[in-house]
């Protein structure tokens, strides 16, 4: 397993969430169907995650399929549930060997059983990696996973396991998707839109962002180590008066 330069104290963000859009407007740029967009945004992934542990980056979360995607057409929906089979079972040995710890945030329930099979396995799989921990949400939606959370935790207060006047701050983190993560640092989105559109809602509260018009599939590594630099330069202030 290679070396962990992460464990070295940096000013670059920690954990990086990217909203990989742009997909749709790079095929039809080039007379394509909006797929084939998608599968040259599947292949630019590899080369983002390989990226992060020079730049210290130990978390990566990617943005694959929101909630709100399936309103989309039958056949584009379709092409994305293969286009994620294929590339769990093409990318599970190389993210195994290299040190990549993948877990998938967002809601199961509406996908389909093969698909589910294939995120558990590369789950299990890459369970003892720790080198860069990349989330992929799919089927994930900011308000659905918060309401969610709010569901198990009212049943965790009328099992009573929890008083309703301990509830804080603290508390409805345990029971999002993302409980095992740290808050993102640093917020990408590409395609040149200003929006979030229902990305990790309750946990970007501080992040900073960075909205850049380069099309996912164009998106590179070096764009990556540029936005990590500059966010290096940022003052955080978390609603502080700095010193
Ligand atoms: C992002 O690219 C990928 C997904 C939402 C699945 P888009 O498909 O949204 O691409 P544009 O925004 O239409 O160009
Ligand atoms: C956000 O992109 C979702 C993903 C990148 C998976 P969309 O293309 O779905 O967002 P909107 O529709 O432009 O807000
Ligand atoms: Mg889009």
């Amino acid at each position: 397993m290679p070396a962990d330069p992460q464990n070295e104290p940096h000013c670059g963000p920690r954990h990086v969430a990217i909203i990989m859009d742009g997909n749709g407007r790079w095929a039809q740029a080039r007379g394509r169907p909006r797929l084939y967009g998608h599968h040259a945004g599947a292949r630019r992934v590899r080369e983002v995650v390989e990226a992060c542990p020079g730049l210290g980056i130990k978390y990566l979360t990617i943005f694959a399929f929101s909630t709100e995607n399936w309103k989309r057409t039958q056949v584009e929906v379709a092409g994305l549930m293969s286009l994620f089979k294929r590339y769990i079972i093409k990318e599970t040995r190389t993210l195994a060997q290299n040190g990549i710890r993948v877990r998938f945030i967002g809601d199961r329930v509406r996908l389909d059983a093969k698909l589910i099979e294939l995120m558990d396995t590369l789950e299990r799989e890459t369970a003892e990696n720790d080198l860069v921990h990349l989330t992929v949400a799919l089927n994930y939606g900011g308000r659905d996973e918060v309401a969610r959370a709010t569901k198990r935790l009212a049943r965790d207060v009328a099992a009573g396991n929890l008083r309703p006047e301990d509830v804080d701050e603290e508390t409805l983190p345990r029971y999002l998707d993302t409980r095992v993560l740290p808050d993102p640092d640093l917020v990408i989105r590409t395609s040149g839109e200003a929006r979030i559109s229902n990305f990790l809602l309750w946990q970007s509260a501080y992040s900073e962002y960075e909205f850049i018009d380069t099309l996912w599939p164009d998106f590179t590594a070096a764009e990556l180590e540029r936005l990590c630099k500059s966010f290096g330069s940022r003052e955080r202030r978390f609603g502080a008066v700095p010193a």
